[in-house]
């Protein structure tokens, strides 16, 4: 009899599940915990990758094995939701259900002598222009959802600073105002694997840039005649720009000759799976209590709980803010006096997708098995709005 023994250790800043057989890795994957952003709300989010059984070990049930261990390792933790991007019809076995497209922008009628808007330039990035770039990136995503917080010394910036000088395997161009500001960037990121290994791949006749970001429309439009360029000048028909649509890049591509694709998957790509009702609540809290600041109307103070199948968790919508609970539901029930109550019975999966708003929340309700009240569908739509939630390609793990 075989000897099977999963283990998980700590390694670089993530963990790794690792399941042995008589002593020998059979198959394993990694935990990588990271933090995304759901509009100005922080989400502790990790990330699972690597996932992968060798070649002899295959249909064993190992895969399956690691991610429950995976799985029940990162509920003992701090996220409050776990995301991969995933093979198709594999990871709804683990809870994991698709977070929405993939979104790409095509540029078309690309040419070497693009110009660029009036007073505009364009140079390659060097390391003194790195803070530029982070500011760049980090007011280009406040209030974003997917966009992974970047510290300053993580890997992916490590990246972009092995850039200068690296040509063809990489590069990097910034945008530089009419006043000499750095106002955007176009980084190619080829080391990732989503560059190498998906993007490159399925598209060969475009030239694919990782990560385009502008902060103005005046560096979105410089960027974008950049990418004309740089694609005429390799010898490619089109270039591809993995942006989402409330990008200002892809608000730029409007005025040029491109087309926006989404791409979905009914069980595969961007996956998301809720690893505590309560954690997400609270992490959400922020960005829930803009929503209601903002919408323009007096909101009736109400109670919402979400009943899953992990637990549950409840919200306390105030005029003002949006608060969870702090307590057992239970005794948050007994405590709210005033004010409607609700109570919502749905899966983890349907949950994850109102938070990173995959769909109008009012379609995701009327999918649900028990109908809800129009008042609970209408706060549901207030506080979960439609979201374009993407992950920069060098984020991906
Ligand atoms: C995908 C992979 C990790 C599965 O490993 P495994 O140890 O064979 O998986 P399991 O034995 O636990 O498979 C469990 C189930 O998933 C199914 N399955 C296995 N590989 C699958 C795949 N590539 N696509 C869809 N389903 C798959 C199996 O048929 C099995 O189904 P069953 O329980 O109904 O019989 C392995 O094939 C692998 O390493 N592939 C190459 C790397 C890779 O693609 N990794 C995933 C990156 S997202």
């Amino acid at each position: 009899m075989a000897r099977e023994e999963i283990t998980v250790r700590s390694e670089d800043g993530a963990k790794r599940v690792v399941l042995t057989v008589d002593g020998e890795e059979a198959s394993e994957c990694w935990i990588i915990p990271l933090t995304i952003r759901v509009g100005v709300a922080t989400v502790r989010m990790d990330g699972i990758g690597g996932v992968a059984t060798k070649p002899e070990y295959r249909l064993k049930g190992y895969a399956s094995r690691v991610l429950q261990r995976a799985i029940e390792e990162m509920i003992a933790g701090d996220a409050a939701i776990t995301m991969l991007y995933g093979i198709p019809n594999f990871y709804h076995r683990f809870g994991y259900v698709t977070a929405g497209p993939e979104y790409g922008v095509f540029l078309h009628g690309v040419a070497r002598d693009e110009p660029l808007p009036p007073g505009w330039s364009v140079r390659e990035f060097t390391p003194q222009d790195f803070a530029s770039v982070r500011r760049v990136y980090e007011k280009a995503t406040a209030f974003a959802t997917g966009a992974v917080v970047r510290a300053e010394g993580c890997r992916v910036w490590q990246k972009l600073l092995e850039t200068p000088g690296s040509y063809p395997q990489d590069e990097c161009w910034v945008a530089v105002s009419p006043e000499g500001v750095v106002e955007g960037y176009a980084w190619r990121a080829r080391w990732c694997w989503s560059m190498r290994d998906v993007l490159e791949r399925e598209f060969p006749d475009a030239l694919s840039f990782g990560e385009v970001v502008a902060v103005t429309p005046g560096a979105a439009d410089a960027l974008l005649a950049l990418c004309r360029r740089r694609t005429a000048e390799e010898g490619k028909g089109e270039a591809l720009l993995p942006v989402p649509p409330d990008s200002l890049i892809a608000h730029a591509a409007r005025y040029t000759d491109a087309r926006a694709v989404q791409l979905y998957s009914a069980n595969g790509g961007s996956m998301v799976r809720v690893l505590s009702v309560e954690r997400l609540l609270r992490a959400l809290e922020p960005e829930l209590s803009r929503q209601v600041r903002q919408c323009g109307r007096k909101v009736a103070p109400c109670q919402i709980t979400f009943r899953t199948e992990l637990g549950e968790g409840a919200l306390l919508v105030g005029e003002e803010e949006v608060r969870s609970a702090r307590f057992s539901v239970q005794e948050q029930v007994e405590a709210c006096t005033a004010g409607e109550s609700y109570t919502i019975r749905l899966s983890q999966r349907t949950l994850a997708r109102l938070a990173l708003g995959f769909a109008p929340a009012d379609d995701l309700c009327a999918r649900l098995s028990e109908p809800l009240p129009e008042e609970a569908v209408s706060l549901l739509k207030l506080l979960f709005p439609v979201r374009y939630q993407h992950a920069y390609l060098p984020d991906r793990y």
